[in-house]
């Protein structure tokens, strides 16, 4: 997708951070806004910012986690546009860090729930509405660099971000007969106000086995406030979708240690000669297996036979 003039936007998060910034961004490349975000306050103050620049801009206070709201959301934006979105923006996330083997039922809940479950939300929600309504469309998913790697201190939020990558490959794979470009942007640090993450933490996932008080959120902003200027990141998102790129990972300084975790796991896989035979009747298997069932497998329950 190269013009951006009319296409209507739907943005989780949209009222903070990566989302504002997408917001901003595309807002002012012509795109119609409609931000989703858990806090109407932020909501409004979102809006007034994005309307005094004459960017056109709704809001509607979402839940992601919430399956019937979100379903509901997706009619608004069709009462309000006449169409589902030409780009969707799966933005809304949240963190908090504490030692993997203190976390609670609750710790994974909360952080996978919003981080892939809302992700998982918004695909299944969108994306047959947006394939019904036909012509280009894009979609944007921020993951995170962590998904990437296992982390000791942030092992729910990794998880849910290695299923977020794994998820849009999935996606970017099947959608492409489509129209519908998938894309996947893994920051590494955003100039955001996640360190305030835990202040939407609902109560019925309350129970954390972290530590969280003033001082671990003051320590988180220490980061985030050299963080990636959102407009930035937005940025290299819109260059993503004019070139329908998968991946977006604009931190040259994780280089390293990406390539070290993939070296690692291909280094894990023995040469041919180990099991040569094995290796070759198992493909052999494999192939047959899709030459006769790729059909099958390719159809929904609705297809007709
Ligand atoms: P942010 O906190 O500034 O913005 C996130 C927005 O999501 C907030 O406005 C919040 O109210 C909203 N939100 C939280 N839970 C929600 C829910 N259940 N339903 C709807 N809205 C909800 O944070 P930021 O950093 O802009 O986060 C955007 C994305 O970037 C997230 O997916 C995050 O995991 C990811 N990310 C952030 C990094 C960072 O350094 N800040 C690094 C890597 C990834």
């Amino acid at each position: 997708m190269k013009d951006f003039t009319g296409k209507i936007a739907f943005i989780t998060g949209g009222a903070s951070g990566a989302g504002f910034g997408q917001a901003q961004l595309f807002g002012r490349a012509g795109c119609r806004i409609m931000i989703a975000d858990i806090r109407q306050e932020a909501i409004d103050r979102a809006l007034d910012a994005l309307r005094a620049e004459g960017i056109e801009a709704e809001g509607i206070r979402l839940d992601i986690t919430d399956r019937a709201a979100y379903a509901a959301a997706a009619d608004a934006v069709e009462a309000r546009f006449g169409r589902p979105p030409h780009l969707l923006f799966n933005t809304a996330g949240v963190n908090s860090f504490g030692p993997v083997e203190l976390s609670t039922f609750g710790d994974f809940d909360w952080l996978v729930g919003v981080n892939f479950g809302g992700v998982v939300n918004g695909m299944v929600i969108f994306v047959p509405r947006m394939i019904a309504a036909g012509g280009e469309a894009h979609i944007v998913t921020v993951s995170s660099v962590g998904g990437f790697h296992g982390s000791a201190a942030a092992a729910p939020y990794c998880a849910a971000k290695a299923a977020v990558i794994n998820l849009m490959e999935s996606y970017h794979q099947s959608l492409a007969k489509h129209g519908i470009g998938v894309t996947v942007v893994c920051p590494a640090n955003i100039k955001s106000n996640i360190a305030e993450a835990t202040a939407v933490r609902p109560a019925h996932h309350g129970e954390t086995g972290y530590l969280v008080n003033e001082e671990t959120v003051a320590s988180l902003h220490s980061i985030h406030i050299h963080g990636m200027d959102p407009l930035d990141l937005a940025r290299h998102a819109k260059q993503a979708v004019e070139e329908n790129r998968l991946y977006v990972i604009p931190y040259p300084e994780v280089a390293e240690g990406v390539r070290k975790g993939f070296d690692a796991i291909v280094a894990a896989i023995p040469p041919m000669e180990s099991d040569a035979e094995g290796a070759r009747s198992r493909q052999e298997a494999l192939a047959n297996w899709a030459a006769s069932r790729t059909k099958m497998f390719s159809q929904g329950r609705e297809t007709p036979a």
